[in-house]
């Protein structure tokens, strides 16, 4: 709910168990008031009077500007006082840059806010636009705010508008600016970071003086930093104690920051990365930022997850599929990389039929000339000389075995040993004169020129028109380099990642809506591109290219942090394991692959037929818990990174049921009993657990807790929970 004070000048935004305040102050500035546990708007006067005059800058005095360094804003300003990182930085056609930022104008509009061009949240209760005017360049800035009564995640954006006659260069955009001016807290910063291979690890350390700066620039959000931070606060631990998330909803270069300044204030603000960032503004131009959804949890990291989850299920991912049963695939990627041939396919797709699978994806090297990672990137047309009678006798094949059939693509990429970049070598990114960056072999296609983009719709949809496809593997496997197109006149090459950005959304839109029946999977070399924006258009992503099932647990831990386990593609693998050569039991790997949306990518006919029994349970026990992975709240038990157990649980939102995934690391000898307490049930309720033949209620369950197994190294185990 949105109220407006006008006496106060004062917004309050109440979400479910949050409060967001700010008012208009005396010189005119819109001041950050509050942001935490939810209180009643009958507080506005004594928040406005107390926190607000504390900090205001005061407009009697003539050097009030130089007081805006200590003012919690809700739009960071430059070079007029306000010496902290500003949020939005204008240089005018005379190449001054100053901003001073006030209230304008307000309006209160029902629903979420559609955004041009790029991913936003689908839904909200109402949205808050405050216009703030820029004293000394002729811009105003819409500073937006969704609101939801059901979610603890509030939903920001802005967008820099030029209403002069002159064209104005914005240096920097970020979508939104939040500070937390509670200096009696000491916060610590989460991020999600690693490689490939080992995505979003989640990283702690205490926030101190200065500016602690998360960032990609990359091209895509990356392996190695998720557009995710989180603040902690001292003694906030999983499930107690207060925190504040700030993700965005974007898929390329960002940045996020945290600056803790001299009076005890932190500024976080975020958006798109603004190292090579220019945009030109010409007259009556408006520039959008990607938005940003920010959460407040009062129940520690697991509280804000759960809030995350609902966020993306209820407002990001399609409506379509967000709680449809996610077809059961196997991969042939880890089965037979580039070598395969009609036999090699049928072979597995008979065998996964004959154990429940739904769906056959066939990866990487069906097309043009690809042999390996050297060629063939492109050419969307099927390599007949490797499938005999193309695509269709595969799907034939499919259909008669009752699979569906899914198929890999990587739209945005080009092998220069490729007919594609023979024909139109300008389409890759590069710069005349400038020897290109390869990586895996390859160039990126300029997605800054639409006539790129429509040529690969049309070469991708012609594959979909003709061919009975239900479910597409979308991959891109390289960073980019040399940022520059030769479409944009010097003055703009500054915008160009942001272009590019917007040229890889208006793909997965054209794509999606034309196809709406067929399934995306978003991938980038593992899980490179696995952000908010990115979850819009595809329900699930692949989570990693590392399949060991140890690596996963903390692969999965890490990304569920912020992302709903449905919408990690998580996959049983053969052993010794490709990445890491270890061996772990298989059905340990079922069981961890179990908590996502589950997979095989293996030859399953190497199989032996104990492990074929066990794949027949698995996808029977995956069908009776897929509606937890849909729609259950996630609590993380014991932690991989920190334990010798992985221990995580799915409970419905009735509480009625839940189910349980335990991993042990190493076996101790003589290693004493540990207890685990459950969390999430109802405590009122009594339960069952199948496997312990024990029932209790849910109060001793979480409170008394139960016995962790004995098990042998890597050994897992299950539990499922039914409400008697
Ligand atoms: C990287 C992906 O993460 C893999 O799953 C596979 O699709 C390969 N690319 C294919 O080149």
């Amino acid at each position: 709910m949105i109220e407006f004070d006008r006496e106060k000048t004062c917004f309050f935004l109440n979400g479910k168990n949050y409060s967001y305040v700010m008012a208009v102050n005396g010189v005119g500035m819109l001041q950050h008031i509050y942001y935490g546990k939810k209180l009643s708007s009958s507080d506005a006067a004594f928040l406005v009077k107390t926190h607000g005059e504390a900090y205001a800058p005061h407009a009697d005095d003539p050097n009030y500007d130089m007081q805006t360094d200590m003012m919690p804003s809700e739009c960071g300003s430059f070079a007029r006082g306000d010496f902290r990182e500003p949020t939005v930085v204008i240089e005018r056609a005379d190449g001054a840059r100053m901003s001073r930022f006030r209230y304008l104008s307000h309006q209160i509009e029902k629903g979420a806010l559609p955004l041009q061009g790029m991913p936003c949240a689908r839904q909200a209760d109402e949205t808050l636009i405050v216009t703030l005017k820029d004293d000394f360049s002729d811009t105003e800035i819409d500073l937006k705010y969704c609101v939801s009564d059901a979610s603890d995640v509030l939903v920001r954006s802005l967008a820099v508008r030029n209403v002069g006659s002159e064209p104005v260069q914005v240096k920097k955009a970020f979508s939104f600016c939040a500070e937390l001016p509670d200096t009696r807290r000491v916060f610590s910063a989460l991020r999600l970071t690693g490689a490939w291979g080992r995505e979003r690890a989640p990283v702690v350390s205490p926030l101190s003086e200065g500016v602690l700066r998360l960032r990609s620039s990359r091209g895509y959000s990356s392996h190695h930093m998720n557009p995710f931070l989180a603040l902690i606060e001292e003694n906030a631990g999983e499930e107690r104690g207060e925190c504040y998330g700030f993700a965005l909803l974007y898929s390329g270069s960002f940045a996020l920051t945290a600056e803790l300044t001299h009076n005890g204030i932190t500024r976080v603000q975020g958006g798109i990365g603004d190292e090579f960032f220019s945009w030109k503004l010409c007259a009556g131009e408006t520039l959008e930022t990607p938005q940003a959804a920010l959460c407040y949890s009062a129940q520690g990291l697991g509280g804000m997850s759960r809030a995350y989850h609902d966020f993306f299920r209820t407002a990001v991912v399609d409506p379509k599929y967000v709680y449809a049963r996610r077809p059961i695939v196997v991969n042939n990627w880890e089965a037979t990389y580039f070598d395969f041939d009609n036999e090699k396919l049928f072979a597995i797709i008979d065998e996964a039929a004959k154990l429940g699978v739904d769906t056959f994806v066939l990866d990487d090297g069906w097309f043009g000339k690809r042999d390996s990672d050297t060629s063939g990137l492109g050419d969307w047309t099927v390599n007949e000389n490797k499938l005999k009678g193309g695509l269709r006798a595969v799907i034939d094949r499919c259909k008669q075995r009752g699979l569906k059939f899914g198929l890999w693509f990587e739209p945005e990429m080009v092998s220069e040993d490729s007919d594609l970049f023979r024909t139109h070598p300008d389409w890759a990114i590069a710069k005349a004169g400038v020897e290109p960056c390869r990586g895996r072999t390859q160039l990126i296609l300029d997605f800054t020129r639409k006539e790129v983009v429509d040529y690969i719709f049309e070469a991708v949809s012609k594959i979909l028109r003709e061919n009975d496809i239900s479910y597409v593997k979308w991959d891109k496997n390289r960073e980019m380099t040399e940022n520059f197109t030769k479409d944009l006149p010097p003055d703009r090459q500054g915008e160009f990642c942001h272009r590019y950005v917007l040229g890889f959304y208006d793909l997965a839109k054209r794509l999606t809506e034309a196809f709406p029946d067929v399934f995306f999977e978003g991938c980038a070399s593992g899980g490179g591109r696995f952000d908010g924006g990115a979850l819009y258009y595809f329900p699930q992503s692949w989570t990693s290219d590392d399949t060991d099932a140890l690596e996963r647990t903390k692969i999965q831990w890490g990304t569920s942090i912020l992302y709903p386990v449905s919408s990690m593609s998580c996959h049983v693998s053969a052993c010794p394991n490709h990445q890491t050569g270890r061996t772990t039991p298989f059905a340990t790997r079922g069981a961890v692959a179990s908590l996502g949306a589950t997979g095989y990518e293996l030859d399953l006919t190497k199989l032996s037929e104990e492990e074929k029994q066990q794949v027949i349970k698995q996808v029977e026990n995956y069908k009776r818990i897929d509606e937890l992975i849909l729609k259950g709240d996630l609590y993380r038990l014991s932690d991989p990174f920190n334990s010798n157990y992985f221990c995580e649980m799915l409970v419905s939102k009735d509480k009625s049921h839940a189910y349980f995934v335990g991993v042990q690391f190493h076996a101790y000898p003589c290693d004493h009993e540990r207890v685990l307490f459950l969390h999430g049930l109802d405590a009122e309720k009594t339960y069952r657990i199948k496997e312990l033949g024990v029932t209790a209620s849910g109060a001793a369950l979480m409170d008394a807790g139960l016995c962790l197994p004995h098990l042998q190294d890597c050994g897992a185990w299950t539990w499922h929970i039914e409400e008697v």
